[in-house]
């Protein structure tokens, strides 16, 4: 059995977490920077990369201790290394090459984007390759053919916003605050997915990508005419119906163990709904990992790292860190 430190920092979350390659999580920790950010209405780069620099010592610490081991008890040392904001990527990618360097163990640099893909696993042990992966995040909105351990088939991403960013401009358009998509799942609640005619970009194309941005737009020229929980609520159904769409296409060309859902957005539980409704439609297994493993975390990074350690699969300590780096 081996223990996994991960480390995430490529976002507004801070976080280190220790897993067994077994699943089992010895520790999670986690701190969120959104009081600092709100004033400004989104991720300020500069703010993020100092409040990780304050945080990520104390928090690892903080994991050690909540597992009841040492550094020399960790088998190796898993960190983000992209893609993200770049601030944050090196803080957490220099602490874990220090780390790994001090204590005589291996660096697993991972991509953020595969901790995402991978952490249904986490969530649900039973999963097995290949499965079907929806993956939405406020950086990402991909269909991916998760075939294995760092073989994904991209079949299909988006041509212009990610789903996480519609959310968080709709947000912003309809004075709802930051984060945007907790607050316009809530509006959403109280208001009528049938009350604005909203489009659905791309939805009936065989072309298999997402696009959001008309969507969006459609939203601000509608602002004012209705309330801001009935455009909350039909744009969150715009979005279910788009990301269905274009699952619903995808799986025509494929044979997974299951459809799966992972990203910031899969938190989101009409997403959540629909996509179940979608795999039991097509006779499959539905997987969504629990809220705190859909938006960003150390577990799904430490998580990777298992995966790609029982692979053999290591970094050298000069590893660059990967602002841009699709999977
Ligand atoms: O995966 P994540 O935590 O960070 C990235 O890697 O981007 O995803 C963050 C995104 C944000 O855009 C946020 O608004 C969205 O996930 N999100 C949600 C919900 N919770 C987080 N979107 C819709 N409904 C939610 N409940
Ligand atoms: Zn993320």
């Amino acid at each position: 059995m081996a223990l996994i430190l991960g480390i995430e920092s490529s976002c507004d979350e801070t976080a280190a977490a220790l897993v067994e390659s077994d699943g089992t999580i010895r520790a999670h920790q986690l701190a969120r920077q959104e009081d600092a950010h709100r004033p400004y209405g989104g991720v300020v780069p500069e703010i993020a990369a100092r409040a990780h620099v304050e945080a990520l010592g104390p928090l690892i610490e903080a994991a050690l201790a909540e597992a009841g081991v040492t550094l020399d008890d960790v088998d190796a040392i898993a960190a983000t290394a992209g893609p993200g904001l770049i601030g944050g990527v090196m803080v957490g990618l220099v602490t874990g090459k220090a780390l790994a360097l001090a204590a005589g163990k291996p660096l697993i640099a991972v991509n953020h984007l595969e901790g995402h893909g991978l952490s249904p696993r986490l969530g649900d042990r039973s999963l097995e390759f290949p499965y079907l992966l929806l993956l939405v995040s406020g950086g990402h909105c991909q269909l991916l053919l998760v075939e294995g351990v760092g073989a994904y088939r991209r079949l299909a991403t988006t041509i212009d916003d990610a789903a996480g960013e519609a959310f968080d401009k709709t947000a912003k358009l309809l004075g709802l605050g930051f984060p945007g998509g907790p607050a316009v799942e809530e509006a959403a609640r109280r208001g009528n997915p049938r009350a604005v005619p909203l489009p659905r970009p791309l939805v009936g194309s065989g072309e298999p990508h997402f696009s959001f941005a008309g969507l969006k737009s459609a939203v601000a020229r509608a602002v004012g005419q209705h309330s801001a929980e009935d455009l909350a609520a039909s744009f969150q159904q715009a979005v279910v119906d788009c990301l269905v769409d274009r699952t619903r296409l995808a799986l025509q060309g494929v044979r997974p163990t299951a459809l799966v859902v992972a990203g910031g957005v899969a938190a989101n539980s009409a997403v959540r709904t629909a996509l179940e409704s979608l795999a039991t439609e097509h006779g499959l297994r539905f997987v969504a990992p629990p809220l705190w493993l859909c938006t960003d975390n150390a577990a799904m990074i430490a998580w990777a790292g298992a995966e790609r350690f029982a692979a053999g699969l290591t970094d050298p300590l000069d590893f660059p860190a990967r602002p841009r780096w699709p999977l």
